[in-house]
């Protein structure tokens, strides 16, 4: 062992020997993913990180490296010195002749090394499951031996691709004059924004330490001290339920400016995105946005078109609202409109902020929807909690067909819809009414999973189609109706628009601010804020949200101090990396660009956290645990 370590050496990663190699000497380590016995010789598929190589044990060359070969079995960590050489012909039964025997699949397939010397580095145990790029093993296995899971291809690609969306995020923003700065990890518990993690301080026993969600103090904080521009790619921590794209700890690519308008931080973020896509995958993405650009989509048009924030803009199938129309002919004979346009009857019905709404949308006759589709489309509908999804059927004539509203609807607002919507024959109109955050929420899941039937996009991945756009222009404020009070949509600190400073008070609801979100094919990949750094607004802000200073001072302490220090104007934005590289490498789940996850219950199956621990380390931190609360 040590001869090869100490002495030979590696010579060559197993991904790195082509047909230019042949003759050469080489020395490879690495693992067995593959060992086939043809007898008198032996072949070995080496694996590390970098590839495969073909290793050839043949007793005439040396009969010692094939009696070690005879024993040596998967995953097993060798070293081999052998000499390259072309992998040549073989008889072909199926064409009846000589062919090559280069393996196409492989960059290394045009050769193989013969083997002269051989080493056992360590024996493994037979592995749970096989290390293939093919993944049909449960995650839940996967997830428990992990460290084999990340021997797989797909794994390894992802890790890889991380790595250089690291390395192109720090070359890319430290050009741009941004320091890489650290912040705190433990944190002083402010309340609102995502749950907190809690970390009991022994020092203070009975006190906590919340880790932080976000660096967004700090990095303000770094504003006021004038470092001017900062930026970290940094793990957070948030106790939120899990999906798909969540992780109790992720990491963000955290960036803060000061001087800066929105426009600045934009053409920041999209110069930093095209540095990555170039970097991971090697695309110039000038050749989708050629003025290095992305679309800019008011909030109000998305939620209007598309019933969430963050549309997948790579189909088309807008909603339409149809609520001023189902108003204007006084619900049209349906009973469930009719109560609607009773509701706004008074002249109640805002546009900008609606409490309920009508909306459709139209499924093409081509896309042929079978009942069965339309029923699955319903019970979707109804796992979101809508009631259930009116639909209809259009008639060459334009009357509806096989639908529940055809008998009552007025010819005038049936007409009216057919207009509003674009229908032609056979096309089926699906509806649904009520609360205007349920009907967005539905109609926006149900865009998504009739686009899926329609393969206007794949189950999963990107279909090599990129459609970002920037969310722009939200409201500062959104109504709590439980409550009856104004509330920070996303924070207090956003800055208003200016124009709009006068309605802080009178119409708060009318209120947009610089509040931007990067949204990549219906994913939320970043999202960041112009700061509220001008106490006079603040103050006016915080009288809208019924705060006064004390109870301004009491909930948002330093910041506040801090920001009568000569606070400059500044802002900044978060891009989720985990998302990015979930998409970029177009798997299914955020797991599979993570080295080592939590599964959607937050534990780790490798080493079996959360767990609980001894009495005497509660006791050290005087933390009681209620029996049976887990
Ligand atoms: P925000 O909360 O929008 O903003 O987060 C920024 C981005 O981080 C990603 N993200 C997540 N990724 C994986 N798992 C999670 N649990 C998770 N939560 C968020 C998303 C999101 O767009 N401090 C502000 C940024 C700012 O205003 O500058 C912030 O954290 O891609």
């Amino acid at each position: 062992m040590a001869r090869f370590i100490d002495e030979l050496q590696r010579t060559h990663d197993c991904g790195a020997l082509r047909a230019t190699d042949i003759d050469r000497e080489s020395v490879l380590f690495g693992w067995v993913a593959n060992r086939r016995d043809h007898g008198s010789i032996i072949f070995i598929d080496l694996r590390d990180r970098s590839g495969i190589t073909q290793i050839v044990f043949d007793p005439d060359l040396s009969n010692e490296a094939h009696e070690l070969a005879e024993a040596i079995r998967g995953e097993w960590v060798i070293g081999i010195r052998g000499k390259v050489r072309s992998r040549g012909e073989q008889f072909s039964k199926k064409e009846g002749k000589l062919v090559s025997a280069s393996n196409p699949n492989l960059p290394t397939g045009d050769i193989e090394v013969m083997v002269l010397e051989a080493t056992i580095f360590n024996k493994a145990d037979t592995p749970p499951f096989p290390i293939e790029a093919r993944a049909d093993t449960r995650e839940e296995v996967r997830l428990e031996y992990r460290y084999l899971d990340l021997r797989r291809e797909p794994l390894q690609q992802a890790l890889l691709m991380r790595h250089k969306i690291n390395q192109a995020t720090r070359n890319y923003l430290s050009e741009q004059g941004c320091l890489e700065l650290e912040t705190p990890f433990l944190c002083k518990y402010t309340p609102g924004g995502a749950r907190n993690f809690l970390v009991p301080s022994r020092l203070h026993a009975g006190k906590f330490y919340a880790l932080a969600e976000s660096p967004q103090l700090f990095k303000q904080l770094f504003m006021v001290a004038g470092y001017e521009r900062y930026f970290q790619i940094v793990r957070c921590f948030r106790d939120e339920d899990l999906r798909v794209d969540r992780q109790p700890e992720f990491t963000q690519i955290d960036v803060e400016m000061s001087f800066v308008n929105q426009d600045d931080i934009f053409k920041l973020i999209e110069g930093l995105i095209f540095s990555i896509w170039n970097a991971a995958l090697g695309l110039d993405l000038h050749t989708l946005y050629p003025d290095g650009t992305f679309p800019r989509l008011p909030f109000d048009e998305a939620m209007q078109l598309y019933g969430n924030d963050k549309p997948d803009l790579r189909f088309n199938l807008p909603h339409v609202d149809l609520t001023e129309l189902v108003i204007q002919h006084d619900g049209g004979g349906i009973p469930f409109f009719q109560s609607i346009a009773a509701k706004f009857k008074d002249g109640s019905y805002r546009r900008d902020m609606p409490s309920e709404i009508v909306k459709a949308l139209v499924i093409p006759a081509s896309v042929n929807l079978s009942r069965a589709d339309a029923d699955k489309l319903e019970q979707l509908a109804k796992s979101m909690g809508a009631g259930g999804l009116a639909r209809a059927k259009v008639a060459a004539d334009g009357t509806w067909v096989q639908s529940p509203l055809a008998k009552s609807v007025s010819p005038e607002l049936r007409s009216a819809i057919n207009h509003a919507v674009g229908a032609s024959e056979n096309d089926l109109l699906l509806f649904q009414f009520g609360r205007t955050s349920l009907v967005h929420t539905v109609m926006a899941n149900l865009r998504v999973a009739i686009a899926k039937r329609m393969s206007l996009i794949p189950e999963v991945g990107h279909g090599d189609q990129w459609k970002f756009c920037w969310v722009i222009d939200p409201p500062l404020f959104e109504y709590d109706e439980d409550k009856k009070t104004w509330a920070a949509a996303h924070h207090a600190f956003t800055r208003p628009h200016d124009e709009h400073l006068d309605l802080i008070a009178s119409d708060p609801g009318k209120v947009q601010c610089y509040r931007y979100d990067l949204v990549l094919n219906g994913f939320e990949i970043g999202g960041g804020s112009i700061r509220l750094h001008d106490p006079d607004v603040q103050a006016r802000v915080f009288a809208a949200l019924g705060l006064d200073q004390a109870q301004a001072q009491e909930k948002f302490g330093f910041l506040l101090r801090a920001l009568r220090f000569g606070a400059p104007p500044h802002g900044g934005i978060a891009l989720g990396l985990d998302r990015i590289c979930m998409l970029l490498r177009g798997t299914e789940s955020i797991r599979d660009v993570i080295a080592f996850p939590k599964t959607q219950k937050g534990t780790d199956l490798m080493s079996d956290a959360p767990t609980a621990v001894a009495a005497d380390q509660l006791a050290e931190l005087r933390i009681a645990v209620v029996q049976g609360s887990t």
